[in-house]
């Protein structure tokens, strides 16, 4: 029996983890989700073809993409749907969330599973300014440090003139 994967990925582990259940599963196809969204065309799933969603949790959710994706896209037809969550190991279920778009595009979410994997969450700088070009008004630690008599090597001064921050607060 065929199985589409439809798939979106940020930085690979939901394309690993469906390119292993391709592996599993005789006369699967993958399909990247930002490709069809591009598209914009309607997708219909084909008629008792199995339809997979594979996707990371963003915010204890769905990513909006592929909420996007649910609008283009037609279950109707298809034999069985199930998702795959890959998650970075916070709480949050996206199942009820996925489940009512499945429906919504015609057809019930038959199963749902999640994978942890490496997180790849990095959390906004509380600190960071609105523009981040703007220049430090005061000397950064580095620059300090670089400037110094006292830390300088042999009597020479540091010749790195671009010192880099070192926490949020030097943004
Ligand atoms: C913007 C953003 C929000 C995330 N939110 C969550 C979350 O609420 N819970 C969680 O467990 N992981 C969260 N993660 C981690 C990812 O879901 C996890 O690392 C996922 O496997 C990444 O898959 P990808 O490489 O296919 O993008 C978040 C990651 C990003 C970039």
């Amino acid at each position: 029996m065929q199985t589409i994967l439809y798939y979106f990925t940020g930085t690979g582990n939901s394309l690993a983890v469906a390119r292993a259940i391709a592996d599993r599963l005789p006369d699967t196809t993958l399909i990247p989700i930002p490709m069809l969204i591009l598209k914009g065309d309607k997708v219909r799933a084909p008629e008792n073809a199995n339809i997979g969603i594979v996707y990371p949790l963003y915010a204890m959710g769905l990513p909006n993409i592929v909420v996007r994706f649910f609008d283009i896209l037609d279950l109707s037809d298809a034999g069985y749907v199930f998702s795959v969550v890959t998650e970075g190991g916070t709480f949050g279920s996206p199942t009820g969330q996925i489940a009512a778009l499945a429906k919504q595009s015609g057809r019930n979410l038959d199963a749902a599973w999640w994978i942890q994997m490496p997180d790849n969450y990095i959390p906004p700088c509380p600190h960071r300014p609105q523009n981040p070009n703007r220049k430090p008004s005061a000397k950064t630690h580095s620059e300090k440090s670089l400037s110094s008599p006292k830390q300088s090597v042999n009597g020479s001064r540091g010749t790195s003139t671009s010192p880099q921050p070192e926490n949020c607060s030097d943004w």
